[in-house]
């Protein structure tokens, strides 16, 4: 590789970087020069309404859409100027939540969970087993190893979604609306699984969602979303005390400020 290249690939050194990126689908333009840096170890939740790119965000940061321009950087490397190899190596290190826990429905929770392991590593049964075991129990799930997706609820599907983000070790989670479809006390149950098992990996956490008490309750940092840009962006204590006429509306549900339906 010539250094002019490496240099290039090198991206700007941060574990998760945005920069200026936009993207388009046809005529439509979902990502507006967003940019945002995501603080190691740091729990940053992303807020904003429907419909303004925050799961397309999620999709650039683990390489799963390209933007037509800007740079996304993961792990110090840009990820668009490297291989295609490299890059699915670096999404091993990343752990995603998606939005309905995407476990497959002819597996049973421990096969799920298990999955990541046997498709991406040599690793023995008996260690798979011990992984797989250490982190149901982590999700409160050890006992529902047995049960199919189709015979759990909600929440619990949720946690088994998590439980296979995690059993990679990630250093990098990323989670889409982890408390979509689940009522108030399982919200807050799953953010106490979230916080506890953040506190013991350390991992740098990105949580999309539309939930404020989610929000309040387990960021470090808040950034806002709107028309594919951030708009807002700062530690929680700040975020929620902010005079910012966004946060503001967006924290109150209000239909009257900046934020529109376009
Ligand atoms: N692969 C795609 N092809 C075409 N349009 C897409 C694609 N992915 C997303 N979009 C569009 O981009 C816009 C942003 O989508 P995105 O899923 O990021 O929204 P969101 O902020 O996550 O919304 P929600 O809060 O409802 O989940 C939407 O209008 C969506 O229809
Ligand atoms: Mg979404």
């Amino acid at each position: 590789m010539s250094s002019a290249v490496s240099a290039e690939a090198n991206g700007d050194g941060k574990i998760a970087s945005v920069r200026d990126v936009y993207k388009s689908f046809g005529s439509f333009q979902v990502m507006n020069g967003l940019s945002l840096d995501f603080k190691p170890g740091a729990i940053t939740t992303i807020l904003g309404p429907s419909g303004t790119g925050k799961s397309v965000l999620l999709k650039h940061m683990v390489g799963l859409l390209e933007p037509d321009a800007g740079m996304v950087s993961v792990f110090g490397k840009d990820i668009w100027r490297i291989e295609e190899r490299e890059r699915a190596k670096l999404r091993k290190r990343f752990g995603v939540l998606f939005q309905d826990g995407a476990l497959f429905g002819s597996m049973n929770v421990y096969d799920n969970v298990a999955f990541p392991l046997r498709k991406h590593t040599e690793m023995p049964e008996k260690d798979v087993g011990e992984i797989v075991t250490y982190r149901l129990k982590e999700v409160g799930l050890e006992a529902a190893w047995k049960k199919f997706p189709s015979e759990i609820s909600g929440g619990m599907k949720k946690r088994a979604g998590f439980a296979r983000a995690l059993v990679l070790n990630p250093e990098i989670v990323l989670f889409d609306e982890p408390d979509s479809g689940l009522d108030p006390v399982r919200t807050s149950l799953l953010n106490d699984v979230i916080l506890k098992i953040h506190s013991e990996d350390r991992g740098t956490y990105v949580v999309v969602t539309h939930d404020i008490r989610t929000a309040r309750k387990v960021s470090d940092y808040v950034g806002l979303i709107w028309q594919g840009r951030v708009v807002y962006y700062g530690p929680a204590a700040e975020a929620f005390a902010s005079d910012d006429p966004f946060v503001r509306q967006f924290l109150a549900g209000d239909s009257v400020g900046p934020l529109g339906m376009d």
